[in-house]
């Protein structure tokens, strides 16, 4: 368990407040109107890219892309199925859906809803769905459910992609991030729930667990430098991988926790992030 998740466990208990949605749907919707032009966004993008070449598709599939964001999986996805298809993006912040709509607008087998993707789920009908994706969208939600709830809606052979961080993506920020916490730690406000898996092993147990077969599963990682800490509170801000960190915080507290994050990076000279995921294709 690294640091930055004892700090926020007994953060938690202290607390003790209800954990729900709330703070990613808010925080997405702040990162919405900047989320495809960040550097963060090519970077793991062509991930996304790569791990949809790798599936089959045909004419008239019926697909969901779970936690669809501003639709650049959706869109791809899209391309394949022909106008008798259909692909269906589900997100719970409204402000990406928004330009996946306008992204799709001229799409007839596109569709975007505003749902919780573990409901989401929950409405299909079992052995339905041919294609399941959920890029950088799990973590948020309850992986294990999902998992056992995409291996039920899957038709025999329906195929699942999935890329998701790990509890040691962005290390280096949880270990700035903690010295400030473990000093200030009236600063933190609400804390939502961080499910990234902890490693492969655990992944592999969940997707076993689920019943789905695995045809790649590996983890990988990439790196995003920041020269100053100017640079990296702007990213912060607004960025979707901080989603979560800047809710936890107390509004009125946010300033300081990022005027002394600013100061320590830029007493280090610069920081570098390593983006830490598993890349997951597997079968019904
Ligand atoms: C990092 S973004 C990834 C978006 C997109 N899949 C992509 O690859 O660009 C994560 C997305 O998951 C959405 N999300 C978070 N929790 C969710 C949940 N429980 N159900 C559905 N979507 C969720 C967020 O609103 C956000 O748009």
């Amino acid at each position: 368990m690294t640091l930055l998740q004892k700090v926020i466990i007994l953060a938690n208990k202290l607390l003790s407040r209800r954990r729900d949605k709330e703070i990613y749907r808010k925080d997405f919707d702040t990162s919405a109107e900047e989320y495809d032009t960040a550097i963060t966004r090519k970077m793991l993008g062509k991930f996304t890219e790569d791990i949809l070449k790798e599936l089959e598709y045909r004419r008239g599939m019926r697909c969901i892309d779970l936690g669809c964001g501003t639709g650049h999986a959706t869109e791809i996805i899209n391309s394949h199925v022909g106008s008798n298809g259909l692909v269906i993006g589900y997100d719970i912040s409204e402000s990406m859906l928004e330009i996946a709509r306008e992204r799709l607008k001229n799409s007839l087998s596109a569709k975007f809803f505003n749902k919780d993707m573990l409901l989401a789920l929950r409405e299909q009908e079992a052995d339905s769905v041919d294609l399941i994706t959920a890029f950088w969208a799990l973590g948020y939600s309850e992986p294990n459910k999902v998992l056992r709830e995409v291996s039920r809606v899957l038709v025999p052979g329906g195929q699942v992609a999935v890329l998701v961080n790990t509890q040691e993506s962005l290390c280096e920020l949880q270990k700035l991030v903690s010295k400030i916490l473990i000093w200030h730690p009236f600063v933190l406000n609400y804390i939502p729930p961080i499910n990234f898996p902890s490693n492969i092993r655990s992944f592999r147990l969940m997707v076993d667990k689920a019943g789905l077969k695995i045809k790649s599963l590996r983890e990988e990682s990439c790196e995003q430098s920041f020269d100053s800490g100017e640079l990296l509170v702007s990213w912060m801000k607004t960025s979707g991988p901080c989603a979560g960190f800047r809710g936890a915080l107390k509004e009125n507290r946010r300033d300081f926790v990022f005027d002394k994050i600013r100061e320590i990076v830029n007493h280090s000279g610069g920081i570098r992030l390593t983006f830490r995921f598993l890349y997951f294709v597997g079968t019904k």
